[in-house]
C-alpha cells in the first residue's frame, strides 16, 4: 500500500491561496485604479485563468522531478521563499485591516449620525422595460431631443440587446440569496458635521450625496426612482453626484433620465467616474447637461451668500489628467478661506487635495467593497491605497474625506454586509470636540 502523505496536498493548497491573493491584489490595487483600461479585460482573464490552471498543473504534474521538491519541501526552493513573502505581506496587511475594523476610529467632525432603512422590493417584471426597443433605442446623432437643446453627438457604441432576465438576476431575486442580498436594502444616512471653517452664511447647508448608480441591467430600474425619492425627501440645498452613472451597456440617456427628478436651490453638480470614461464620457456629459446637471471637470465654482463664498470643486483626475491642480481647486485667500467642498470619484486623490487645503471631500468608486466579510473587510477595493479608504470618514490633515458605499452595483447583483446608501450632510459651523 503506497504511503499517503498530505504534505504535497497542503503545500499545493497554500500555493493556490497565495495565487488567488496576488490576483486580487493586482486586480484591485492596479487594474481597477488605472484611468483607461483597454487592457483590463485581458489582465482579468489571464489572472483568473492562471488561478484555475494552477491547481490542475499541481495535480497532474505533482510526481514530476521539477515539481516534487516544491511540494514535498525536500529542499529549499525559491518558490518557498516567494510563498513565505506573499503570505507574510498578506498576514500583516490583514492584521492591520482587522485591527482597524475592530477599532472604528472616532471622527471629531461628526456631531450626530442618524441612519434608517428604506428597503425596496424588486421584482423580475421591473426589468421588462429593458426589453422595450423604444426605451433602449439610441437617438440618432444630430437629432435635437428638445427645443433649444444641442444636437445629440455621435454614439460610438450601439446598445446591445439588454439581457433583462438573466440567470444571475433570477438567482439573486429568489430565496435564499434574496434574503441575504443587501442590493436593495437602502440606508439613508443623515450626518451633522461641525466644520469650523464653514462661512456663517452657509451654516445649516444640506448637501445630498449620491454616487455609483451604474444604471443598466443589473439593478431594478425602479430602484433608481426609489433612491431619488428618498434623497429628495431630505430637502437638500445642494446635490453632489460623484460619478459612475452608467454600466457597460451604454444606456447613457436612460441613466441620466433616471436622475431628472433631482432639483435643489443651489443646483445639482456632478463629476464623472471611471465607468463613464470607459464608455463614452462626452455622451454622458451631454445628457447630464441636458438634464440641468452641471459637470465640474477639474474646475471650481464659487457659490455666494451675503458676500461669503462656498467653493465647490470637481476633480475628474485621473480620468481627465490634471497636472497643475491649483487652477482647479483655486488659490486660498486665507487659511481655510474660502471653504472648499470637493467632489471626486476616487478617494485616491485625497492626499493631493489635503495638501491644497480642501475642507471636505465626497467620493465613491469603492462601493464600500460590495462584499464585506467579518473581520476580513472588503473583497473588492479598487484603490491605489488598498482598503484604506474603503468606506466612511477619514481625516487626512485638514481634510475630511467621505467614501460612500454608493447605491448601484457592478459585475454581480449582490451586496453582502455593505448596503447601498443615500447620504445627507448637514454642515454646521462650529468647533470639533
Ligand atoms: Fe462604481
Amino acid at each position: 500500500m503506497p504511503e499517503l502523505s498530505w504534505l504535497p496536498f497542503g503545500v499545493g493548497l497554500v500555493l493556490c491561496i497565495a495565487a488567488v491573493w496576488v490576483f486580487f491584489l493586482i486586480y484591485n490595487v492596479i487594474v481597477c485604479s488605472l484611468p483607461r483600461m483597454w487592457i483590463k479585460g485581458w489582465i482579468k482573464r489571464a489572472g483568473m485563468g492562471f488561478c484555475l490552471v494552477l491547481p490542475l498543473v499541481l495535480v497532474i504534474f505533482h510526481g514530476e522531478p521539477w515539481l516534487r521538491p516544491v511540494l514535498t519541501l525536500e529542499r529549499f526552493h525559491w518558490i518557498h521563499g516567494a510563498l513565505v513573502g506573499v503570505l507574510g505581506v498578506a498576514a500583516v496587511g490583514q492584521a492591520l485591516i482587522t485591527f482597524r475594523l475592530c477599532r472604528c476610529p472616532r471622527v471629531a467632525a461628526i456631531r450626530s449620525n442618524h441612519t434608517w432603512r428604506a428597503p425596496f422590493q424588486a421584482a423580475l417584471r421591473d426589468f421588462d422595460v429593458l426589453r422595450d426597443r423604444k426605451f433602449i433605442r439610441q437617438p440618432r446623432a444630430g437629432t435635437v431631443p428638445e427645443a433649444d437643446a444641442e444636437p445629440v453627438p455621435h454614439y460610438r457604441h450601439q446598445i446591445l440587446p439588454v439581457k433583462s432576465h438573466t440567470g444571475k438576476l433570477r438567482l439573486t431575486l429568489s430565496p435564499p440569496l434574496k434574503w441575504i442580498n443587501q442590493a436593495y436594502d437602502l440606508r439613508v444616512h443623515h450626518f451633522v458635521l461641525a466644520l469650523p471653517q464653514l462661512p456663517p452664511a452657509f451654516d445649516g447647508l444640506k448637501v445630498l450625496h449620491l454616487t455609483d448608480g451604474h444604471y443598466g441591467e443589473v439593478l431594478s430600474p425602479k430602484f433608481h426612482r426609489h433612491v431619488l425619492e428618498q434623497g429628495m425627501a431630505l430637502e437638500p440645498d445642494l446635490i453632489a453626484l460623484t460619478g459612475d452613472f452608467v454600466a457597460g451597456d451604454h444606456l447613457y440617456r436612460q441613466a441620466i433620465d433616471a436622475l431628472k427628478e433631482l432639483k435643489a436651490p443651489l443646483g445639482v453638480w456632478a463629476v464623472r467616474g471611471n465607468h463613464d470614461f470607459y464608455s463614452e464620457p462626452q455622451i454622458v456629459k451631454y445628457w447630464l447637461e441636458q438634464a440641468g446637471i452641471q459637470v465640474l471637470t477639474n474646475r471650481h465654482v464659487d457659490l455666494e451668500r451675503d458676500g461669503q463664498v462656498f467653493r465647490l470643486v470637481g476633480i475628474e483626475h485621473p480620468y481627465v489628467r490634471l497636472r497643475d491642480w491649483t487652477p482647479a481647486v483655486g488659490e486660498p485667500v486665507a487659511p481655510g478661506s474660502p471653504f472648499r467642498l470637493v467632489l471626486a470619484h476616487t478617494p485616491d486623490v485625497v492626499y493631493r487635495l489635503s495638501r491644497l487645503g480642501a475642507d471636505l471631500v465626497m467620493c465613491g468608486h469603492t462601493h464600500g467593497g460590495q462584499f464585506r466579510l467579518p473581520l476580513i473587510g472588503p473583497v473588492v477595493y479598487p484603490s491605489l491605497y488598498g482598503r484604506r479608504f474603503d468606506r466612511g470618514f477619514r481625516q487626512i490633515g485638514p481634510t475630511l474625506l467621505y467614501a460612500s458605499n454608493g447605491y448601484g452595483l457592478h459585475t454581480f447583483p449582490l451586496r453582502l454586509n455593505c448596503p447601498p446608501e443615500v447620504t445627507l450632510f448637514e454642515l454646521r459651523r462650529g468647533s470639533q470636540t
